[in-house]
Formats: C-alpha cells, sequence, structure tokens
C-alpha cells in the first residue's frame, strides 16, 4: 500500500489558529504554484540540505516503479535555498494531499531575502525522512540521473521535476551542486 501521511500531517500544527502561515518550498514547490498566497519571497533555511533520495509513488513514479524527488537531510553549517509562500490555513488541506507521499509538516525557521534587509521567520515545511515507506536513500549523482531518466507517474516526467527544479533554482541565483550534477548527468 501507498503511504499517506494525511492524518498525520492534520494532527501535527493547530493551523487554525492562524491568520496566515508561512510555508518554505525546495522541490516542486518552487516552481509549481498551484495555490494562492499573500506574498512571497526567496529564502533559505539552514541546518538542511536539498537531496534526490525520496521515492514518489504518486507525482513523478508509481508505486511499482517509483520516481525520485527531493527531500531534506540535517546538514550541519549548510543553506537550503528555496522560495517561501505567506498563505492562509485552508491552503494545507491542499498541500497535504499534494505533499501526502511521506512528508510531515515541520516548523521551521525561514529566512526571507527578497528586501535588502533579510529577516527571520517563523513557518511550515514539508520533509520526507528515512522512516517513511517511499524513502530510497542514498545512491550516486548518476545513477539518480538514469532512475530519472526512466520514471514518470500521474504529474508527468520525473525528468521535467528535475529540469524544472535547476531552472528555478538559477533563476533565484541559488548553487546547488546535487541538483546541477544530477542535471548535467540527464542531459549526456
Ligand atoms: C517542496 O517542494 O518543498 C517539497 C517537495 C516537493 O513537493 O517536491
Amino acid at each position: 500500500m501507498s503511504v499517506n501521511t494525511i492524518e498525520q500531517n492534520q494532527q501535527r500544527q493547530a493551523l487554525h489558529d492562524y491568520d496566515e502561515i508561512w510555508l518554505f518550498g525546495y522541490g516542486s514547490l518552487i516552481y509549481k504554484v498551484d495555490f494562492a498566497f499573500i506574498q512571497q519571497s526567496p529564502g533559505f533555511i539552514s541546518g538542511w540540505q536539498r537531496r534526490f533520495w525520496q521515492g514518489s509513488h504518486d507525482h513523478r513514479g508509481t508505486l511499482e516503479q517509483p520516481g525520485r524527488v527531493v527531500t531534506l537531510i540535517p546538514a550541519a553549517g549548510m543553506h537550503c535555498f528555496g522560495m517561501a509562500y505567506q498563505v492562509t490555513a485552508d491552503v494545507f488541506e491542499h498541500l497535504d494531499h499534494r505533499e501526502k507521499n511521506g512528508y510531515l509538516r515541520h516548523e521551521v525557521v525561514i529566512t526571507l531575502t527578497d528586501k535588502k534587509q533579510s529577516r527571520e521567520v517563523l513557518g511550515l515545511i514539508y520533509i520526507a525522512d528515512e522512516s517513511n515507506e517511499a524513502y530510497l536513500g542514498p545512491a550516486s549523482e548518476r545513477e539518480i540521473a538514469e532512475h530519472i531518466a526512466n520514471s514518470s507517474g500521474p504529474s508527468g516526467e520525473n525528468s521535467e521535476y528535475l529540469l524544472s527544479l535547476a531552472k528555478s533554482l538559477r533563476e533565484l541565483g541559488a548553487v546547488d551542486d546535487h541538483v546541477f550534477n544530477i542535471e548535467r548527468y540527464l542531459r549526456k
């Protein structure tokens, strides 16, 4: 059976106590914005690194042949760049469904960088850790590129996920060697 975190997420934070909440996106949430937001800002979180270590049963692969999508792993001293969105609480109903394949909501400090002076806000983030059933874990960047080249699911080709992410990171001026190396292998 495919992993489904919707119910777990609904019990994690009492979102309806808030008028608005910041959400940090570091994967498809950067480039596929299918939800309403009040404002957005580029930003980063500290102590985390993006990795194509999560399996995708429902978007970029299937239960039988999972694709590979990004999650975060703890990494002291590192910054992970992405996009932050200020949203209303009702948006999480849609997001919990979209991120249901192993991702749990966590609280995180986000540094917003769109103004001359950066500022910190508290927000939420979806992370799929190694305890979820769809987790695939490490592989070489070349193997990950091959895996991605051969995967697709209901949301489209796995390669489109990778290429869209790499493009949007470049547009943000962010450098992510892991993503860019896999992109290079894929294009070969
Ligand atoms: C995110 O984008 O923040 C979570 C992972 C994904 O949906 O690709």
